[in-house]
């Protein structure tokens, strides 16, 4: 009480900070009740990666079959994957037979998956770990496969015998915006009625946006995440695509993400071969900040320990599952190099720095730290560790100094800025006014 009434600059700071964090509270948008995905979902899929490989005769080790996912299960559980928060194993398009049973019911192609998905369930739950599974509300699954159009309830309650864990519901062969809207809220509800707890991943506004706008709180309301852009590449061009969209955008997503309802940028293409090791650190920071669901598609079994070490970094992981769940967004874009920032609990921020230029060494970027997080992440001070290209306390920093970074072409620069607004008089002259990093 006393150092309020000596400090009435850090009261007044204090009371700006609850506003704005009234305020963003004012924007949640209520969530699908269903209990999950109250941080953003951690698993691998196995899409980018392994596609539609059906060729088991001469590609045993790369096709969509039972052997491979329970492969994946030991590893995500032997190799440090499960500990960390990787726990979702989620099966993508292929898996399915050409045709339902007599009954109606989807089933798994029985060659490459003779124990049938129950079987494998089982076995991936008996490592810890929880299974996804992959369906499409139109007329057929984008490679063809039986569609679920008219078996919504079937097909739920089939996943649900199975002891399915997540849904990904694509959303290919869909004939009108009515049907595709109406689809996705049917197997929502559909899920619902079965009683198990099934996270309920969806494409449904990137299949509106051909047409229009999607309404957001409505999606919101009846699925856990979903893909709004186009599908992930293992290509820098495909990586950069997703983030200038989403900046491009920001306005109209970025609120309407919080617990229990994500914006999906798609995979994480870590480990594969189509990034440098500086595109991967970028994917990694991004990810993080937009708040987005962690699902690598990448092979466990030959993935580099560089890149095992990025997917596994606890101090960024922390970020993309901070329990705030509010999602970052781009502050501006000076001289090709782009500065996103996303508030965390307990009043603390992360800040991205990426250079988007493709030429030349690595770039200085000079920041003034009163500009980060809304002006009050740093007053009357802050505490800055670099988190990526690797791990180093920066100190302290006062509300004018200003943080000098280096950036590598097409890399980035993570930070956690942790309120120093606690701190004494006396501490605070030995802030930095400047600091250099190189
Ligand atoms: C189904 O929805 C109701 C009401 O929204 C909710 O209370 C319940 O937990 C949901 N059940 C499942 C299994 O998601
Ligand atoms: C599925 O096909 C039927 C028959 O052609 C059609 O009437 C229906 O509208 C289609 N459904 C979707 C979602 O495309
Ligand atoms: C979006 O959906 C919500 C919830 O269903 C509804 O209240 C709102 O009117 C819709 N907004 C628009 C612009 O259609
Ligand atoms: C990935 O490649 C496909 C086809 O090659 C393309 O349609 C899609 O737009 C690409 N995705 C991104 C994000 O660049």
């Amino acid at each position: 009480m006393k150092q309020k009434s000596r400090h009435p600059q850090l009261a007044w700071v204090l009371v700006l900070r609850f506003l704005t964090l009234v305020f963003w509270d004012v924007l949640g948008v209520r969530a699908l009740d269903n209990g999950l995905a109250k941080t953003p979902t951690m698993g691998w899929l196995h899409w980018e990666r392994f596609m539609c490989n059906v060729n088991c005769q001469e590609e045993p080790d790369s096709c969509i079959s039972e052997k491979l996912f329970m492969q994946m299960a030991d590893l995500m559980d032997s190799d440090g994957w499960k500990d960390v928060g990787y726990e979702y194993l989620c099966i993508d398009d292929c898996w399915m037979a050409p045709e339902r049973d007599s009954d109606g019911r989807l089933q798994a192609d029985p060659t490459r998956f003779p124990g049938g998905i129950a079987r494998l369930a089982k076995y991936v739950h008996s490592k810890g770990l929880k299974l996804g599974i992959y369906a499409d509300v139109g007329n057929k699954t984008c490679a063809g496969f039986p569609g679920s159009f008219g078996y919504y309830d079937i097909d739920a309650q089939t996943f649900a015998d199975w002891g399915v864990d997540l849904l990904k519901f694509d959303g290919c062969y869909c004939d009108s915006l009515e049907h595709l809207a109406d689809g996705y809220k049917r197997m929502s509800l559909a899920l619902n009625r079965t009683g198990r707890s099934i996270v309920y991943s969806c494409e449904w506004p990137l299949y509106t946006w051909h047409f229009h706008k999607p309404n957001y709180t409505e999606i919101r309301q009846y699925c856990n995440h979903w893909r709004n852009f186009a599908d992930v590449n293992d290509s820098w061009q495909s990586v950069k695509s997703i983030l200038d969209w989403t900046s491009s955008n920001q306005e109209g997503i970025v609120d309407v993400a919080g617990p229990g309802g994500w914006n999906d940028p798609d995979m994480l293409v870590i480990g594969n071969f189509g990034l440098s090791w500086d595109q991967q650190i970028t994917q990694m920071a991004f990810w993080a900040i937009m708040a987005a669901p962690l699902l690598m598609s990448n092979d466990l079994r030959t993935i580099s320990t560089q890149a095992k070490a990025l997917l596994q970094d606890k101090d960024v992981i922390a970020i993309n599952q901070d329990p705030l769940g509010k999602q970052g967004y781009k502050l501006r874009k000076e001289d090709n190099i782009e500065v996103w920032e996303r508030p965390l609990s307990n009043l603390a921020w992360a800040v991205a720095m990426v250079n988007l230029q493709e030429i030349g060494g690595p770039r200085f970027h000079s920041i003034f730290v009163a500009s980060l997080g809304k002006g009050v992440a740093c007053n009357p001070a802050c505490l800055i560790t670099q988190l990526l290209p690797t791990k180093k306390k920066l100190g302290f920093y006062s509300w004018t100094s200003t943080l000098k970074t280096q950036i590598n072409p097409t890399g980035t620069v993570l930070l956690r800025l942790e309120s120093a607004g606690h701190v004494t008089l006396h501490q605070k002259t030995s802030f930095k006014r400047c600091t250099t990093l190189s």
